[in-house]
């Protein structure tokens, strides 16, 4: 805050002569700190002298700029300051405190657009403000043609991040993406000022990481029965069943995103979940779990292996759990994290802890003389003891331990950080306790939900719509600021079986995530964010980056009264009219417009929506039985 009143006065005290007025229709996502829009424009030149710090010629961000600006106009990179760059990339002589290291300033006037930064992450993320300040064409991979004036409205703004940490995640257990893919996921999200990658890289449906001195956790554990559909329905895969679905990182392909990763300032932190979601890896040794059952394991394929009914706890139908108790598993740990941490430079190694089941423990012989050994009262304590020795083994590689907010339950140490799930209340608590904390809460920042009404989503057992994403704020008033690092949301992907897919989920929520995570608080504006989101639609059209539509769809409610079931359309942004049908036909903006809740006609089988923008057609055509229609009623 003090930094942000430091920026402001600044600002006022240079920008005040200009006597410009200061709202911005700039479509910058996340939203810069401060942004003054002055006269004039900037004309993209037919041929531009990049200037670019000495040394830096090379860099991936120079070859990037080089590659958007190459698309509208000739591109000459030069390290020697002359007076005809008209592009200029300048790292500070001094340290500008109030950019700080990831922050920059970028000037565009009439005659060349500056940017400068204290350190190279500062450059590369002024440089992705200039690209999205260039017409959108230029996120496409064609030269466009010269048949209109390129220029960008000139302006000044300083801006810096809210938070270090600002983290999407990827599971590529579930479904595996390809290292290109990976590539992918991470040139967008840098793009969107995001630094941090979190690669959920193991689970109960494959094992994703060539461990040189555990072979079989590639060899047997990266692969599957492959089945599409509604995964978590399927049935059990059978023995003879050919495992064909899968793949893995090999430790070069690992080394090569992590350095693709590095050159776009991204930090990549690999998560190991233990001891639950460890069902690959048991598949490859089953010695590691507590009952040593080798008939019994595979890599699972989708079929139900969890009891998420019971309480207080959830209860395996299958043992996904390393045991606690056997000293090879924390042999096969400290091999794998010895690994781990070879290939990853990031501080951080995550190692899950989430939703253990402890029904087979409480089974056990050997659990209970743990027990009663190391005087443990209950299973989180029994937890709690796993957590404690892997993480000596991750602090003996030279590295933090991160977990999911469950390992909290049974005390752990303050060294180690906590990634809060289940909501922002563990994260709160974890900070006032001492712990490092990353908020990744659920009802804000859980990318795997659907976004829109269930007609047009792949079925998922909630709904995180747009508008939710952007109220996220990692820092409640209960938290001890100096503890939250930052936040971060994720995409778990046991319904996302194609890249596209993975496109689809991120986008538009993660724009929201990033600006929550990059802008003031004070600087968000959901009605400007909207517009903003707009442009970005047709950017990545360009792009060739799927996203969804789902703004564009009504938010439909039942309700029933008596015999009657009523249906109730809102929308979640303004401007939109609704139209609607129960006759089977395609309903259009010639339709009588909805006003208000609609009763279902009783001989009614399907109701169809559509939204237009005046004439225009704006959300998908939803057509929903009246028979599901009515199971949604309150
Ligand atoms: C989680 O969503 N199980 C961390």
């Amino acid at each position: 805050m003090k930094k942000l009143i430091l920026a402001a006065l600044f600002v006022a005290s240079t920008w005040n002569a200009l006597g410009q007025n200061s709202g911005s229709t700039l479509s910058v996502i996340p939203e810069p700190v401060l942004v003054k829009e002055t006269t004039g424009y900037f004309k993209v030149p037919p041929k531009i002298n990049l200037l670019c710090p000495q040394g830096t010629e090379n860099d991936l961000t120079i070859s990037f700029l080089k590659k958007k600006l190459s698309l509208m106009t000739d591109v000459q990179v030069n390290a020697k300051k002359t007076s005809s760059a008209t592009v200029q990339l300048v790292l500070n002589q001094a340290t500008d405190s109030i950019i700080g290291a990831e922050g920059y300033s970028l000037s565009v006037t009439p005659q060349k657009v500056l940017v400068k930064a204290n350190t190279p992450a500062g450059l590369y993320y002024g440089i992705q403000t200039l690209v999205q300040l260039l017409p959108a064409e230029v996120e496409g991979h064609h030269k466009v043609k010269q048949a209109r004036e390129w220029k960008i409205p000139a302006m000044e703004i300083i801006d810096y991040p809210r938070f270090a940490w600002r983290g999407l995640m990827l599971d590529v257990s579930r479904h595996f993406f390809t290292p290109d893919e990976v590539k992918r996921f991470i040139d967008r999200m840098s793009h969107y000022k995001y630094n941090t990658f979190h690669w959920h890289l193991t689970d109960d449906e494959g094992w994703r990481i060539e461990i040189k001195s555990l072979p079989k956790l590639t060899e047997k554990g990266a692969w599957r029965v492959e089945k599409i559909g509604n995964f978590g329905t399927f049935s059990n895969p059978l023995p003879e069943e050919p495992k064909t679905y899968g793949g893995f990182y090999t430790q070069d392909e690992i080394r090569d995103i992590v350095k693709y990763a590095q050159e776009r300032f991204v930090r990549v932190m690999p998560e190991i979940d233990m001891p639950g979601h460890s069902m690959a890896a048991i598949a490859a040794y089953p010695e590691l779990a507590t009952i040593e059952d080798a008939e019994s394991y595979h890599v699972r394929a989708g079929e139900p292996i969890i009891d998420w009914t019971t309480r207080p706890r959830h209860t395996a139908l299958k043992d996904n759990n390393l045991s606690p108790t056997k000293e090879v598993v924390y042999d096969f740990v400290n091999k794998v994290m010895s690994e781990v941490a070879d290939l990853f430079p990031f501080e951080y190694i995550h190692v899950g802890g989430d939703e253990a089941t402890y029904n087979f423990w409480e089974k056990s012989p050997e659990v209970a003389e743990l027990m009663a050994r190391e005087k443990l009262q209950n299973m989180a304590e029994v937890q709690s003891y796993f957590e404690h020795r892997v993480e000596k083994i991750i602090q003996s590689k030279g590295k933090k331990m991160m977990g999911w907010d469950e390992i909290l339950e049974g005390g752990v140490s303050p060294s180690t950080a906590v990634m809060s799930w289940r909501g922002l209340e563990h994260g709160v608590k974890a900070s006032n306790t001492g712990h490092y904390v990353v908020m990744s809460p659920t009802q804000y920042a859980y990318l795997d939900y659907m976004q829109g009404d269930a007609s047009t989503e792949a079925p998922v057992y909630s709904t995180l719509r747009l508008d939710q994403t952007y109220k996220f704020n990692p820092v409640p008033a209960e938290a001890n600021p100096r503890f939250v690092l930052g936040g971060q949301a994720n995409l778990w992907t046991e319904q996302v079986y194609n890249y596209r897919q993975v496109e689809y989920m991120i986008w538009p929520r993660g724009f929201a995530i990033a600006e929550s995570l990059w802008s003031p608080e004070s600087k968000k504006d959901w009605q400007k964010f909207v517009n903003k989101t707009e442009e970005h639609f047709k950017r990545s059209n360009y792009a060739g980056v799927k996203y969804s539509p789902a703004i564009y769809d009504p938010i439909v409610a039942v309700t029933k009264s008596g015999d009657d079931f009523l249906v109730t359309l809102t929308t979640e942004i303004d401007g939109l009219d609704i139209y609607t049908s129960f006759d089977n036909s395609t309903p259009d903006c010639f339709y009588p417009k909805y006003v208000k809740s609609q009763l279902i006609p009783k001989d009614a089988k399907l109701m169809r929506i559509i939204t237009y923008r005046g004439k225009e057609v704006a959300g998908r055509l939803m057509t929903i039985s009246v028979e599901d229609l009515k199971k949604r009623a309150k």
